[in-house]
C-alpha cells in the first residue's frame, strides 16, 4: 500500500519524505489556499523536487472541458511526477478520457459513490479518490464505499487504483489497508499517529532503564 501526504505545506512534505515511507503528495485548491500559495506552478515544481520519484496530484481549477484540458496539459508538463487531478463531473470525465489517450496520468477527485468510481475508471483514470472522511461526517459509511469499489474493480480486472482520501485517523488507514485500497492519502498528523502506541513508549522506557543497569 502506498502512502501519500495530503498537504501543500512544504515543511510537512519535507518531514514526511524524511521518514522514508512517503510515496507521493496530494493537494487541492483548499490546501493551496491555506498555505497562501500565489504561484501554484512554482509550488508544484518545488513539491515534485522534494519527493524523488513520488507521485504528485495537481488539481485543475477549471470546470469546463477546454479549460480542464488546457490547465491539465500545462500541469503535466511541469514535471514527470505530476498526476492531473480532475473533479468528478461530466466535463471532467471527458477530459480524463482525452488525458488518458495522451498518456497523461489522472486522479479523479470528489468521488462519493461506486457509480462515480466506475465511470472514472471507464474513462481511464489512473486513480479514483473516494473521500471517506467526508462521507462519515454526514452519517454515511465511508469505509463501505472503499469496499464496494474494491469489489467492483476486482470483478472486472479494472486497473484504476483506489486512492483512499479524506482519511482522518489511524483506524481509517488500517481499514483501508484491509479493504485493499492501493493508496491512502492523509494529513501529516495522521502519518505521525501511525507510529504511536503507548505500549511501545512504555516498553522502550523500561528497556532503557534496564539497559542503564547493564552498561
Ligand atoms: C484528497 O485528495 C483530498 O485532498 C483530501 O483527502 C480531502 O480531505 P478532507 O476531507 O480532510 O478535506
Amino acid at each position: 500500500m502506498r502512502f501519500f501526504v495530503d498537504t501543500a505545506n512544504l515543511n510537512e512534505i519535507r518531514e514526511a519524505a524524511a521518514m522514508g515511507i512517503l510515496d507521493g503528495v496530494t493537494t487541492n485548491p483548499s490546501l493551496m489556499a491555506k498555505e497562501g500559495v500565489k504561484d501554484v506552478n512554482a509550488h508544484y515544481k518545488t513539491i515534485c523536487e522534494m519527493v524523488g520519484n513520488g507521485d504528485v496530484s495537481a488539481e485543475v481549477f477549471a470546470t469546463d472541458y477546454d479549460g480542464i484540458m488546457k490547465e491539465g496539459r500545462l500541469l503535466a508538463q511541469l514535471h514527470s511526477n505530476i498526476t492531473v487531478k480532475v473533479p468528478m463531473i461530466p466535463e471532467g470525465i471527458k477530459a480524463i478520457r482525452t488525458f488518458t489517450e495522451e498518456g497523461i496520468r489522472t486522479n479523479c477527485t470528489l468521488i462519493f459513490s461506486s457509480a462515480q468510481a466506475l465511470i472514472a475508471a471507464k474513462a481511464g483514470a489512473t486513480y479514483v479518490s473516494p473521500f471517506l472522511g467526508r462521507l462519515d461526517d454526514v452519517g454515511h459509511n465511508g469505509m463501505s464505499l472503499i469496499a464496494s469499489i474494491r469489489q467492483i474493480f476486482s470483478n472486472y480486472g479494472i486497473e484504476t487504483q483506489i486512492l483512499a482520501a479524506s482519511i482522518r485517523h489511524t483506524l481509517h488507514l488500517v481499514q483501508c489497508a484491509e479493504m485493499g485500497a492501493d493508496v491512502a492519502t492523509m494529513p501529516y498528523k495522521v502519518i505521525e499517529g501511525l507510529f504511536k502506541h503507548p505500549l511501545t513508549d512504555k516498553g522502550l522506557e523500561q528497556f532503557l532503564k534496564d539497559a542503564a543497569k547493564i552498561g
